[in-house]
């Protein structure tokens, strides 16, 4: 029963460790996007790993041909599927290729991303900004997710994952494009979510802290912190796994909680965060 899904996936997670049962990605089918780098390729290789058939998707087909050799190399199956997810008829063509080739895709990975800190008072002729991130954090996976999801309502079985963000919660400065691009997302796949749940189709919405990856790289205060790739990976096939609702970290939760209860004290402690915490040298346009 989805309604117990959180309490009866510890229990078959405890099982199936006990039992040294296969995990339930054996054998299905995993689209992630952006598995050309970062987050994305270490889930892509984590995937594999656990049996499953991996579909690989972002630009550079380069990088993800490696990764398809890497999957390969230690006896998994992949394939490579290049594509600009800012470029709808690209993604009505991925969606057609796929299923074409597979019926349906059991796992999807809303992966790929785009990241933009730069607070306002530099990005007010910078409109870009916001389109940007609309297109590839929002337009692009709602757009590959509608196109996949009738297959899995008619097959009565599919989970989408959302890697989205912790500022979703917090609402951090400098972040307004990106945190509101991620937000839509993550409301989007709530509501479908509810849609879907006699379908037995399920979402849910990462949303991780500051993970050490070439996107993170231009932002000189990050340098040296967050998580790596391997072990996101690790918490992403958890959650595929376990098809929780959301991912939070504690202290996003404290501050939502703070956000809620009190929102002018809250407001005034981010201001001053902003305040300290400047823009890097790349949101100003400077090379160092
Ligand atoms: N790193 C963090 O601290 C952090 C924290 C919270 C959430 N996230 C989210 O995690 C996700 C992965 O980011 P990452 O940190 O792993 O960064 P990354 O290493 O820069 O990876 C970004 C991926 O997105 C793909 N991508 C970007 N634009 C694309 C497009 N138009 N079409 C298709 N693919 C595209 C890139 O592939 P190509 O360039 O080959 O297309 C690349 O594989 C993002 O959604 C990001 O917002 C990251």
């Amino acid at each position: 029963m989805l309604l117990f899904q959180g309490p009866r996936a510890a229990a078959t997670r405890v099982v199936r460790r006990v039992a040294g049962l296969p995990s339930p990605l054996a054998g299905r089918t995993v689209l992630i996007t952006g598995a050309s780098s970062g987050i994305g390729r270490a889930t892509a290789l984590a995937v594999a790993d656990k049996g499953a058939r991996v579909l690989l998707v972002a630009r550079r087909a380069a990088e993800l041909e490696a990764v398809r050799e890497e999957i390969e190399d230690a006896g998994g199956v992949a394939e490579v599927f290049p594509c600009d997810l800012t470029d709808g008829d690209a993604i009505d063509k991925l969606v057609k290729d796929v299923l074409a080739g597979h019926g349906a895709v059991d796992y999807l990975v809303n992966n790929a991303g785009r990241s933009i800190r730069r607070s306002l008072d530099l990005s007010y002729d910078r409109f870009h900004d916001i389109e940007r991130t609309m297109a590839i954090n929002y337009m692009g996976p709602v757009r590959l997710t509608m196109g996949l999801l009738p297959a899995m309502r008619a097959q009565k079985f599919g989970h989408v994952v959302n890697i989205v963000t912790w500022g979703i919660q917090i609402k951090a400065p400098k972040f307004a494009p990106y945190i509101a691009s991620k937000a839509a997302l993550d409301t989007f796949s709530r509501i479908a979510g509810r849609e879907a749940f006699f379908d037995n189709v399920t979402f849910t919405n990462m949303r991780f802290s500051l993970v050490s990856t070439p996107m993170v790289a231009p932002t000189e205060a990050y340098s040296g912190h967050g998580e790596t790739p391997e072990h996101a990976a690790d918490r992403v096939v958890r959650a595929l796994e376990d098809r929780p609702l959301t991912v939070n970290t504690r202290v996003a939760d404290l501050v939502e909680v703070a956000n809620v209860v009190a929102p002018r004290a809250t407001d005034f402690a981010m201001a001053l965060a902003h305040r300290v915490f400047k823009d890097s040298a790349a949101a100003r346009g400077k090379k160092s």
